[in-house]
């Protein structure tokens, strides 16, 4: 019966953070993979979670992705007044303007009636344009609200998924395939041991920023993504919440 599953989702649940080693783990039924409905509980889950971490003041640092969107898409205003300011973790990724930090940010302030910032920096940058780029005002102020986020909200992608999506070249896609990397997130890509095998020069958060912050929410559903979420939680840190699937779950799980 229902409470029955309800039950065993709970359970698995508890397992799922204790394999991984973070705080706790939330599941949704289904597979992303199979089904888009999926990515949208996916999202109203995380937008569930977050309108309970909210309280007083709070600086929110989010990544991009389809799955960020969802949750974008599934915000609601807070029943009490909260002040936020959504920012967004680093540049553009992509040509797909929807799935940008940017984007997702704004539609989060919108939907909850806060405040946001924009990163007008492209994800990618050569070493003197991100030396010169982080000297500019308006990039700094940003800057320095993303390194003041209590809370960070991203996505964690398969890594050769990614690389495509980044229009990343031949040279750097041999070099993840024979690194093995098999997840990405913040632009940091990760082999099964949960090594950073290569990173792209993003001006915004950095992994080693997250020991800091009070609250880190990742969201990443599907089978396909399991592998990518065994390898980044591996470099998650402890306070992690992750909201996935039933499907990713029963893989990590094995
Ligand atoms: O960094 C990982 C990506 O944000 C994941 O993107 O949600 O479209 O799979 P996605």
């Amino acid at each position: 019966g229902m409470m029955k599953e309800i039950k065993g989702i709970d359970i698995k649940e508890r397992l799922l953070a204790e394999k991984l080693g973070i705080q706790k783990a939330i599941i949704v039924p289904g597979n992303t993979d199979e089904q888009e409905s999926v990515k949208n509980d996916l999202g109203k889950e995380t937008a569930s979670l977050m309108l309970s971490l909210f309280n007083g003041k709070n600086t929110i640092a989010v990544t991009g992705g389809s799955t960020m969107a969802k949750v974008a898409e599934a915000m609601i205003p807070h029943h009490l007044l909260s002040d936020l300011l959504f920012v967004p973790a680093r540049g553009g990724v992509g040509a797909d303007l929807n799935n940008q930090a940017n984007t997702i940010c704004a539609k989060m302030a919108e939907r909850t009636n806060s405040a946001y910032r924009t990163l007008y920096v492209p994800d990618v940058v050569g070493n003197d344009m991100y030396q010169s780029m982080i000297k500019e005002p308006s990039i700094k102020e940003v800057l320095q609200q993303i390194k003041s986020a209590n809370i960070v909200l991203h996505g964690i992608g398969d890594a050769i998924t990614m690389a495509k999506r980044r229009e990343t070249n031949e040279s750097d896609l041999q070099k993840l395939k024979g690194a093995c990397a098999v997840g990405e997130a913040f632009g940091y890509y990760f082999n099964e041991a949960g090594e950073v095998i290569h990173r792209v020069q993003t001006i915004g958060l950095q992994l080693d920023d997250l020991e800091g912050i009070q609250h880190v929410v990742a969201v990443a559903g599907g089978i396909s993504k399991a592998k990518a979420i065994a390898a980044y939680m591996k470099r998650a840190p402890k306070n992690t919440v992750l909201i996935t699937d039933e499907a990713a779950a029963l893989k990590l799980l094995k």
